[in-house]
């Protein structure tokens, strides 16, 4: 019952500031025609990406999770001209679509997708001295957060933000006892958060189409 009010909400906030636009919507539209999984960001969500990076002035950034592209295309956007955007993704059939959706935005110039377990794309990421990156987006596997986080404070500087998806899950986050592997995941990496001097964090808990979760925000420093 709270789930749909926090729906029609969300098409209430989408009403009032995110006019329907061809090439994001072409893009869930893609996706769903493609059986991808429903979990692409939503469209207030994207939109706040879009205003984090724009407000931060990122010219750099970084994706784990790419899924069908709508999230990646939201920061894209945020974009100066000669911005750049790598975007890392493990299952072919998502890459595939992701591709589809970036080339019918005249985004494919700008975004660089890997193809690959993030895992081992990083290391070659970081050895062709792709970063440093203004802005990190962690969005793919829960239970490798923590291994993303260590990635990004490698491929980011003073000033970088880094924002991780889905951390609350329902509000699972709280249950130390808890055994699924979301959890678990995001857990260990705020474990991880608390020991770590070189940033500072908080976390939003989110409503809306997509459920009850939040979002990990932290700032690298100096
Ligand atoms: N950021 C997207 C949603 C990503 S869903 C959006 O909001 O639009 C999570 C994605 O992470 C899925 O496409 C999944 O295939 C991918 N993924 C899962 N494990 C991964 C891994 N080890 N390396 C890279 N991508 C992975
Ligand atoms: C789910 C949601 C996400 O945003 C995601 O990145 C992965 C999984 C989910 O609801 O299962
Ligand atoms: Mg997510």
């Amino acid at each position: 019952m709270a789930d749909d009010l926090w729906t029609a909400v969300d098409r209430y906030i989408a009403d009032v500031m995110i006019p329907a636009d061809p090439v994001l919507d072409a893009a869930l539209e893609a996706s769903e025609r493609a059986g991808l999984p429903r979990i692409a960001v939503s469209p207030p969500q994207g939109k706040l990406l879009h205003i984090l990076a724009r407000s931060q002035g990122a010219r750099t950034i970084l994706e784990i999770g790419t899924l069908g592209g709508y999230s990646t295309i939201w920061l894209a956007r945020a974009l100066p001209p000669n911005g750049r955007l790598v975007t890392l993704e493990a299952d072919p059939r998502h890459a595939e679509v992701a591709r589809a959706n970036f080339r019918q935005g005249h985004l494919d110039h700008v975004i660089d997708l890997r193809l690959g377990k993030a895992l081992d794309t990083l290391p070659q990421i970081a050895a062709e001295g792709l970063g440093p990156f203004d802005l990190v987006f962690i969005d793919a596997d829960k239970e490798s957060i923590i291994h993303y986080f260590e990635w990004s404070l490698r491929l980011t500087k003073p000033g970088s933000t880094i924002i991780v998806d889905n951390v609350v899950r329902n509000g699972a986050v709280i249950d130390p006892a808890s055994t699924d592997p979301m959890v678990r995941g995001v857990r260990a990496f705020n474990e991880r958060l608390t020991r770590e001097p070189r940033v500072t964090a908080t976390a939003i808990q989110t409503v809306g189409g997509k459920g009850y979760d939040g979002f990990t925000i932290a700032l690298v420093l100096g």
